[in-house]
């Protein structure tokens, strides 16, 4: 999966030689997977035209402040809030000064100011105008304020000076802001094993009972906890994703499948994390041949029995037990039947789940849940299952590895 996938950059082009390269910097970001915007002031318009982004970004170009047509396609608010990041390459002294003034004298500098998303810098200009002290103090003001300088590098610059300014080419940006965006090792050193996807039990040859689960939040959190350091074994029921990188999967079927796999992976492991949904019955026997439709076959065709409980029969070892985190499926008394759950699992955490919601839940790309532990509960906004699982591995390391 590329870098920056489903990232969305608001890459601010201001006004200097070095805006060129920013075209080529929209190509990069591309090449990682994120969706990019530009905003350019308009110092940066007497030097590259927004044509050019817009057709190298495939997005309209937003300049002006208050732009009636610009603002009822998307307004300055919702431009801020949809960023993820804010780029600004190249930076230059001005907007590296209105910046640091709390200024919101155009779009791009209001933009700053209205969102809550991360700033990045690029400065690009003169070596003197970078030395002269009120650029340092600008500087020095920014980085005060939580927003990331890349560079500048040192070298020969456009106007015949050499030294420091210029803007780092865009693929050393593309590398700092991937270096900025990276989560923190917070599961460094750890082992974790994931079960995601359905189960499914055969009937006869032919059919089998299971649900409708995805895998695709289980996946998530394997590729979450991959980021943030673990090694990660993935125990996936029959699902049609990729395996998230540097993930070791092991696909199973059935419901004794994947409890061998779990029993297997738990025994050299930190965490274990159930979001797996596993069918609770299985028939009792499996028919050698197709079941007919016999006369007299009317009802009651199907005797079942109880499935083991993966995430019970983890939770409840006395040697080698992991910190372990369920899953609760819910349509109703969510809360209420997950802490039930917790109880009766011998969990250390569960992560509620209303499958009822009309976004969420059950093969959605969105889920809204509640983290429900022994000392209380946190119920989270609803979001995209790939950002959930990046907040639920923070979270659940900060519980099991800190003591917190
Ligand atoms: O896969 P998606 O389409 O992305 O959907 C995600 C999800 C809705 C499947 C997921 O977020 C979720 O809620 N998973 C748990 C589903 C479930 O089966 O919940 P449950 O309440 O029936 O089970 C409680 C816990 O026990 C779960 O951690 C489950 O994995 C585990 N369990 C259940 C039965 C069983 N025999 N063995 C188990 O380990």
């Amino acid at each position: 999966m590329p870098t920056l996938a489903d990232k969305r950059i608001l890459l601010g082009v201001s006004g200097g030689i070095a805006a060129y390269k920013s075209a080529d910097l929209v190509r990069r970001l591309q090449d990682q997977g994120a969706d990019v915007h530009v905003v350019m002031t308009a110092g940066a318009r007497e030097f590259v035209r927004p044509l050019t982004f817009q057709a190298l970004s495939g997005n309209p170009v937003h300049t002006d402040l208050l732009d009636p047509s610009a603002e009822a396609a998307m307004g300055h608010i919702e431009l801020a809030k949809w960023a993820d990041v804010i780029l600004i390459a190249p930076a230059s002294a001005s907007v590296m000064a209105r910046l640091a003034g709390g200024m919101a004298d155009d779009l791009l500098t209001t933009l700053c100011l209205a969102t809550e998303a991360p700033v990045l810098l690029a400065p690009a200009m003169n070596q003197a105008m970078w030395r002269n002290k009120a650029t340092q103090a600008n500087a020095q003001t920014l980085r005060s304020r939580d927003i990331t300088l890349l560079g500048p590098d040192a070298g020969s610059q456009a106007c015949g000076d050499v030294g420091p300014g210029r803007m780092l080419e865009p693929l050393a940006i593309v590398d700092g802001l991937i270096d900025f965006l990276r989560p923190a090792q917070i599961l460094a050193g750890k082992k974790v094993a994931i079960t995601a996807g359905p189960t499914r039990e055969a009937l006869d040859p032919v059919r089998y009972l299971s649900n409708h689960s995805s895998g695709k939040m289980g996946f998530a959190i394997a590729a979450a906890a991959a980021r943030a350091g673990a090694e990660v074994t993935l125990i996936a029921g029959p699902v049609r994703l990729e395996t998230p990188a540097d993930v070791t999967r092991v696909d199973v079927v059935s419901t004794s499948d994947m409890l061998a796999a779990a029993e297997q992976a738990a025994d050299d492991c930190d965490l274990f994390i159930a979001a797996a949904a596993v069918v609770d019955f299985r028939p009792a026997v499996v028919a050698d041949q197709k079941i007919k439709k016999e006369d007299g076959n009317d009802r009651d065709v199907l005797s079942l029995v109880k499935n083991p409980d993966i995430v019970a029969t983890i939770a409840g070892r006395r040697d080698r037990r992991p910190f372990v985190v369920g899953f609760a499926a819910e349509t109703e008394n969510v809360i209420e039947h997950a802490k039930l759950k917790l109880a009766r699992k011998n969990l250390d955490m569960i992560v509620a789940n209303d499958v009822s919601a009309p976004e969420g839940g059950f093969n959605s790309d969105h889920n809204q849940v509640t983290v429900i532990d022994h000392s209380g509960e946190q119920t989270l906004p609803a979001a995209l299952k790939t950002e959930l699982a990046a907040e639920l591995i923070a979270r659940i390391a900060n519980k099991a590895f800190s003591g917190n």
